[in-house]
């Protein structure tokens, strides 16, 4: 049982809510593996088409890796930390299904390295988002040095991450951090809306896109072979099959999954 999140199915989408408001929804052991047990459950759950991940609250979505869990830790326990945190947020990055961040405030540290391994972002306006490990004498540890290059560019990367300056949810907006920002009774319908457009999508598509895309920037593989393989494993889906006869039909499509 999960101790630390609070879960949710409703038409057809995840809500996922870390439940540690008077922590700032800090992100210790218990709560990242509740998190990566969550996500992993709707893998093969067909009932499930999307994903909303957001802190409970309205002051923080989550401000980092818990400080006081791993204030003492040694060097084996920092790089198991490490270790376990990459591979919470890869099983967020290679979920089959789309998983939308909703960053109801601060997203620092390992919050927004958790926002950034979602495949999209919405935002509150008073959301900011930092990296602030440099002030603590560490790096980050959970991919941010990784993501936040390849989300908002090397050269704005390293001034963030080295002068660990927070930005506004404009700015992130601005940098291609956050996909939209929108005020706070907002947030959760605009993921809602997003998702609900999704739903309507070939669900095997949807999966093929976001492996198409990760291919590069996940796993350092030629991208373009990847996505050449999964088109061709198209034809002949039931799913290719009535898309493309809705469409000569005039007709919405009505897909499967299959
Ligand atoms: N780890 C553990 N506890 C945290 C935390 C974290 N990353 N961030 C906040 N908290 C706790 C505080 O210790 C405090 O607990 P307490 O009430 O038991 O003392 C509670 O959450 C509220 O935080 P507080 O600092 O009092 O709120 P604030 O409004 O004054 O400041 C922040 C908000 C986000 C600016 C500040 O909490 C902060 O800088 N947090 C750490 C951010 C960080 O460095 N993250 C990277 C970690 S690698």
């Amino acid at each position: 049982m999960p101790q630390n999140i609070l879960t949710e199915i409703k038409d057809q989408i995840f809500y996922i809510t870390i439940n540690r408001e008077d922590k700032l929804n800090a992100l210790n052991i218990q709560t990242l593996s509740d998190i990566k047990n969550a996500v992993l459950s709707i893998y093969d759950n067909a009932e499930v088409r999307g994903v909303i991940l957001t802190g409970k609250g309205t002051k923080a979505f989550a401000a980092g890796a818990d400080i006081a869990e791993f204030a003492n830790f040694n060097i084996e326990e920092g790089t198991r930390m490490s270790e376990e945190g990459h591979a919470v947020l890869r099983a967020i990055d290679n979920c089959p299904k789309p998983v939308i961040a909703a960053v109801n405030g601060f997203a620092l540290g390992g919050g927004n390295e958790l926002a950034m391994a979602c495949h999209i972002r919405v935002a509150v306006e008073k959301a900011r988002f930092g990296q602030p490990e440099v002030n603590l004498g560490i790096t980050p540890g959970y991919a941010g040095t990784q993501r936040l290059a390849q989300l908002i560019g090397k050269g704005r990367a390293l001034e963030f991450l080295m002068t660990a300056d927070m930005m506004d949810a404009q700015t992130a907006l601005n940098y291609g951090l956050v996909n939209h920002v929108v005020p706070a009774d907002q947030l959760i319908p605009k993921c809602e809306e997003i998702l609900n457009k999704i739903k309507a999508k070939a669900p095997l598509a949807i999966s093929s896109v976001i492996r198409c895309v990760n291919a590069y920037y996940e796993k350092r593989a030629d991208g373009n072979d990847v996505e050449i393989n999964e088109f061709g494993n198209f034809f002949g889906s039931q799913d290719f099959i009535e898309g493309t006869k809705a469409f000569l039909e005039k007709r919405p499509a009505n897909f499967n999954g299959q």
